[in-house]
């Protein structure tokens, strides 16, 4: 096994060997488990069933040290980090350092190839649905093959430096790695190909700058970014994010070593009435921590690198009910922030769907869009039934719907009617 091979040592030489590896089992696995129509005709992988080819005998070993990963749990995970930001210092400027010094969000990396192992043992199957958020992030930034091999050897590494040098350990994991690399590095070139694909797409990074800025509530403020190349921009699916890198070129310290810049995603508002569709990219941002506080601090003709819009919370599966149910009710749920991916969708399908908007916020003064909702609410009177719920209301917010009241308020003991 040339991988286990390479695993035993971090040298690079070893490491091109491990994208050696990955690059054949890609080439070999035909792409696809898909016909070419039924490619034409999903918009992502949901439906597609993965299935391990691990051999039983690894799969054996994998089963009876999988309780040891588990039981080894945040120690793992900060070793593993600990150890691949020391041998490779460029991926502090990949990962989310805000993440690591939270903590939970790291996790998930490690937490994921242990449920895929128990996947490989349990069913011999790995669901698309279940990894396709995660590739789609991967696609938007960029993480490349030999940033895999980079993970598979710090990861059985770490597995050498906590629980067992045992080499037939070593073997199962590195096969069982390998495998869920392959799956997530050939759905993760399919996006990327995909996204390429769409008129006014790029790969990679492009430089925007920042040619509007509009506060939308005390927080959050929304910028429109137009291209420097003076090319059109795509038409992106509704619930769709872009990265957007920030450079720190002194470099910022970090809990791992410093980093020279740091990724974030922000979801794609869709354009405004009468507003180009092929010219701007705009987003809504909530001041919060790191990045989004220099975002709101950046002046208009700032300059920035964005990727092209990606991401599956979208309503791609809706639609194709809607084909044969015409009257499916469309309900849209959010909180805060989280109110940019469906407003871009109940912009997209408010002039032909009824709908019911129901949004909670702190109060009036962080509600975002709430004079957008009005209008559209009053362009669409009767088929969007909108609700909204402040945790704390100002005074100026008024009382709950009632005689007098604020139209749009209610709160959990209110009983809510129809406006
Ligand atoms: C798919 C996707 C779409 C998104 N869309 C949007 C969007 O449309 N609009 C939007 O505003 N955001 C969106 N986000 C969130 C966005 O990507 C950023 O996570 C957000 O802007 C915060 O980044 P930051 O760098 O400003 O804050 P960070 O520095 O990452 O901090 C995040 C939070 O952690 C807190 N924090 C920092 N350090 C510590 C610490 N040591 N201990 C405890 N807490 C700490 C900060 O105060 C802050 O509240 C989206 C995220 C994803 C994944
Ligand atoms: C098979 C191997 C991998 C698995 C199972 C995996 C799993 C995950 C998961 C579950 C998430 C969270 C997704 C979300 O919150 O939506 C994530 C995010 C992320 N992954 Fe991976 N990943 C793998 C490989 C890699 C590699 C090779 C890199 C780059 C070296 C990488 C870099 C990232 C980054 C930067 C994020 C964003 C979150 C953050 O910065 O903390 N991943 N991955």
């Amino acid at each position: 096994m040339i991988f286990l091979a390479s695993r035993l040592s971090l040298s690079l030489c070893r490491r091109a060997e491990t994208s050696a590896v990955l690059e054949a089992n890609l080439r070999g696995r035909n792409h696809s488990p898909f016909s070419k129509s039924q490619q034409q005709l999903r918009t992502f992988a949901a439906d597609t069933v993965y299935k391990f080819t691990v051999t039983p005998k690894h799969l054996e070993t994998v089963k009876a040290t999988l309780p040891l990963v588990g039981q080894a749990g945040t120690d793992f995970t900060k070793h593993f980090y600990r150890r691949m930001f020391a041998a490779n210092p460029g991926l502090l400027n990949v990962f989310n350092q805000t993440n690591q010094a939270v903590g939970s969000q790291p996790k998930k990396l490690l937490e994921t190839v242990a449920v895929a192992a128990s996947a490989a043992i349990e069913t011999g199957e790995l669901p698309g649905e279940a990894i396709e958020g995660i590739c789609q992030k991967h696609a938007a930034l960029h993480i490349t093959l030999e940033q895999y091999a980079v993970v598979g050897e710090n990861l059985l590494g770490t597995i050498e430096d906590l629980l067992t040098t045992d080499q037939a350990v070593l073997e199962a994991w590195g096969a069982l790695y390998q495998e869920i690399a392959t799956v997530f590095v050939t759905r993760e070139k399919e996006i990327a190909d995909k996204v390429a694909s769409v008129p006014g797409s790029w790969s990679g990074r492009r430089r925007f700058k920042i040619v509007d800025k509009e506060k939308v509530s005390s927080v959050i403020t929304r910028f429109k970014f137009e291209p420097l190349d003076g090319k059109p921009t795509p038409e992106f699916e509704p619930g769709t994010y872009t990265t957007i890198w920030v450079p720190f070129p002194e470099g910022e310290e970090c809990l791992h070593g410093a980093y020279k810049e740091q990724p974030r995603h922000y979801t794609l508002a869709m354009p405004r009435d009468g507003e180009p569709k092929n010219r701007y990219m705009s987003i809504s941002v909530k001041k919060e921590g790191l990045v989004s506080s220099i975002l709101h601090d950046s002046d208009i003709g700032t300059e920035w690198d964005l990727s092209a819009p990606h991401g599956c919370f979208v309503m791609s599966g809706v639609e194709k009910l809607w084909l044969t149910e015409n009257d499916v009710p469309v309900v849209f749920l959010s909180a805060g922030v989280g109110i940019t991916p469906v407003l871009a969708m109940l912009e997209n399908i408010y002039k032909t769907r009824p709908a019911s908007w129901l949004h909670a916020a702190q109060n009036g003064d962080v509600h975002a869009y709430r004079d957008r909702l009005r209008e559209i609410s009053a362009i669409r009177a009767g088929e969007l039934i909108r609700r909204v719920w402040y945790e704390d209301p100002l005074p100026e917010d008024g009382p709950p719907a009632g005689d007098g009241a604020n139209p749009d308020l209610y709160n959990t003991n209110h009983e809510t009617v129809p406006h």
